[in-house]
């Protein structure tokens, strides 16, 4: 079986080919972040009119790479929700035409869940159940996964996803959108000692998460002690260790209240090297395991979206004729795969 997966719920138009026996056949990218720097974050009309202009010639450019026609397609999956419905419906629509015309089923995906399955993009088998901590810039999820579809919340963030106070804290300290990836570099160079920032909702119980805190702190701190190189990279520092510390408390407590010893990590900020290392880091020290995808497939792709409406549609879901895109849907309405467990 060989799906065509397309991703458009956000500022990247991803495209890809997965084939159930060979794996990834090809996948391209194409990111819009030049369109949308001059405004310091995503314009929404300007991110739909872009998907339109790229989404059929990357689906060329990706059936080209896997050597490959329409007619040795088996189906079609897009990006349905959650994200911006201008661009969602881009996908939505292309995705579900397409599939018409060449007499194939389509498959809504849960965004969500394709990152939530990404590393089962790589040879290493990935056995349920496991705590998935998911992180991009809409979403920051603690989830109990006990097969495909079967997803209990059990934290998500109050305000702020993990990956928008990155780009928020980063905007303040005159970093380029986005800037969670430039804010982490910066970091590096930074001193841990200087600033210590809080560790939002660690103290009392439960796995509920705040991150728009620790942007009003960063903002404060900036205005009491300047923006010079070495400060800016100082704060970068202490912000990110908090933000750091902060998710590893919280898996560490979910994963004990669980009794779970495996841990995956997905969603853009999955890409944090200190994220990681402290991560592993737990993992180890409680003699457990630790999944992410491949850096590529941490930010948003089509790859992940081709794997999970595979696994969708073999368990024999597909749409209707009708184009829907759910701007706001939340993981734990999803239906189960059974035959996975
Ligand atoms: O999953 P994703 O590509 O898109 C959404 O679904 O939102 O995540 C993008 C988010 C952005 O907020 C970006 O700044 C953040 O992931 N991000 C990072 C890193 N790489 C990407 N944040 C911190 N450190 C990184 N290395
Ligand atoms: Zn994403």
């Amino acid at each position: 079986m060989r799906i065509l997966g397309i991703e458009t719920s956000c500022d990247e138009t991803g495209v890809a080919i997965y084939d159930d026996e060979k794996g990834l056949l090809a996948h391209q990218l194409y990111s819009q972040v030049t369109l949308h720097a001059d405004y310091g974050g995503i314009v929404p009309e300007l991110a739909s009119r872009d998907h339109v202009k790229k989404t059929i010639p990357l689906i060329k450019l990706t059936l080209a790479e896997a050597g490959l026609m329409q007619k040795n397609l088996d189906g079609v999956a897009y990006t349905a929700g959650p994200g911006l419905v201008g661009a969602l419906l881009v996908g939505a629509t292309i995705g579900r035409s397409l599939a018409y015309a060449w007499n194939i089923p389509a498959v809504a995906v849960h965004h969500m869940e394709g990152h939530l399955l990404a590393p089962m993009l790589e040879d290493t088998p990935l056995p349920f159940p496991f705590i998935a901590l998911l992180v991009s810039g809409g979403h920051t999820l603690l989830v109990e996964v006990r097969g495909i579809g079967e997803y209990q919340i059990l934290g998500e963030s109050i305000d702020d996803a993990v990956g928008e106070a990155f780009d928020k804290t980063a905007k303040l300290m005159g970093l380029n959108y986005p800037g969670g990836p430039l804010l982490s570099k910066l970091a590096e160079k930074g001193d841990s000692t200087r600033f210590t920032f809080p560790r939002p909702m660690t103290t009392i119980p439960g796995l509920d998460m705040s991150f728009s805190g620790l942007k009003t702190f960063a903002a404060n701190t900036i205005k009491m002690n300047g923006n010079d190189t070495q400060t800016r990279a100082n704060i970068a520092r202490a912000f990110e260790d908090a933000v750091v510390d902060t998710l590893v408390i919280k898996c560490q407590r979910a994963l004990k209240q669980f009794h779970m010893k495996r841990l995956v990590i997905a969603g853009g900020v999955s890409a944090n090297r200190h994220l990681r290392i402290k991560l592993k880091e737990l993992m180890s020290s409680i003699d457990g395991q630790i999944f992410y995808p491949r850096m590529e497939f941490c930010t948003d792709n089509g790859a992940m979206i081709a794997y999970a409406g595979m696994q969708r549609l073999k368990n024999g879901e597909h749409t209707d004729l009708s184009v829907k895109a759910f701007p706001r849907w939340p993981i734990d309405q999803l239906t189960s795969i059974k035959s996975e467990n």
